[in-house]
């Protein structure tokens, strides 16, 4: 089959071909339909994330969207979104004509969504709601700020806090297209990060009407210390990434003051159960046009050429391949 291989940690993959999946036991065959190429499949790939350097030659793609073909689980046909966890354990991924997925890890899909629009989505989305809702805790009427709110996660983000009945909703994101797209999902007010933490604040307090209960980050750095410094009492920022540097800084008055809690989230901490629900309320919602992330689809052909454009940080879009 075709697919995309990584030879070497840190190198661009290429599209080769690669021996196609067997059935195993506990394992089913999902032919893929669409696929995205996500910040993870490139820190795993590098061979610097926390899971080690990678066996290789492996396909990456922890992710994507598909039809099942042999199953002892589903009938064959049956439409799934998959995960899978190439890169942080030995076995291919996404990024091909054909995956071998644990049985636990396929959702059966039936919401009328776009596989390309479902696989853009996917654990960006999962990993935004959450964030909100598990980690975040949030109630209706409450005010929601999100930072890096171009990204996947920062527009999944900002629609599901509208899904979820937040009062005010505010989108911080470096360029005006992103502040656009924020603001297309939903948010109040969408405002640049700038360099300087006091004047990020300032410009906080006053989008988010002097009350913000909960922050969704996928950045860290400079914005999240802006946030630290704006949230109410009981507030909480729940931190998934690390966009924008490993480090930020708060101070002990600013949480002591108003009893703020820091959170950290991975979507790996989820129980299948957890996960697979949330795949499906996001799907849902996607159906009902309330959640979206911008995308663009790739020919798997083309797949170095979208690797390379992730490992900017800034693609723009989310990019699916579509093999
Ligand atoms: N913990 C989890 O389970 C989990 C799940 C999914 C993703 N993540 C992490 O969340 C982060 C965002 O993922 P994504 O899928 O949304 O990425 P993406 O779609 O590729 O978007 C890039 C994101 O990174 C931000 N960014 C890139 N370079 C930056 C810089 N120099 N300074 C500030 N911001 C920068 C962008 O901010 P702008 O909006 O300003 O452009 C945008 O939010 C990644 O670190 C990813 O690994 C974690």
């Amino acid at each position: 089959m075709r697919a995309v291989v990584v030879r070497a940690p840190g190198e661009t993959p290429v599209v080769a071909d690669h021996p196609a999946p067997r059935p195993a036991p506990g394992r089913s065959v999902v032919r893929v339909s669409a696929a995205p190429v996500v910040p993870l499949d490139l820190l795993c790939a590098s061979g610097t994330s926390y899971f080690g350097s990678p066996a290789v030659p492996y396909v990456p793609g922890v992710q994507g969207v598909g039809v099942v073909e042999s199953s002892t689980t589903l009938p064959a046909g049956t439409r799934v979104w998959f995960a899978t966890s190439a890169g942080m354990a030995p076995g291919d991924g996404s990024l091909a004509e054909l995956c071998t997925v644990a049985d636990d890890d396929l959702v059966p899909v039936t919401a009328d969504v776009p596989d390309a629009a479902l696989a853009a989505l996917g654990l960006s989305a999962v990993a935004a709601w959450m964030s909100l809702t598990w980690r975040g805790g949030l109630q209706p009427g409450e005010h929601v700020l999100v930072l890096g709110a171009g990204g996947a996660v920062g527009q999944a983000a900002v629609g599901a806090a509208r899904v979820l009945g937040a009062g005010r909703v505010v989108a911080v994101a470096r360029s005006e297209t992103s502040r656009d797209r924020a603001l297309a999902a939903g948010a109040d007010e969408a405002l640049a990060p700038g360099t300087d933490v006091a004047t990020l604040a300032d410009r906080l307090a006053g989008a988010t009407g002097g009350r913000l209960d909960l922050v969704v980050d996928p950045v860290f750095g400079a914005a999240a210390t802006a946030a630290s410094r704006v949230l109410s009492p009981g507030g909480r920022l729940v931190n998934l990434g690390g966009a924008s540097g490993d480090v930020a800084e708060f101070s002990s008055a600013v949480l002591r003051s108003r009893s703020a809690s820091m959170l950290g989230y991975t979507n790996n901490a989820l129980t299948v159960e957890q996960r697979r629900a949330a795949v499906t309320t996001v799907a849902e919602h996607a159906a009902a046009g309330a959640l979206a992330v911008a995308h663009e689809k790739v020919a798997l052909g083309d797949a170095a050429g979208a690797w390379r454009r992730q490992a900017t940080g800034d693609p723009g879009v989310r990019l699916v391949l579509t093999p």
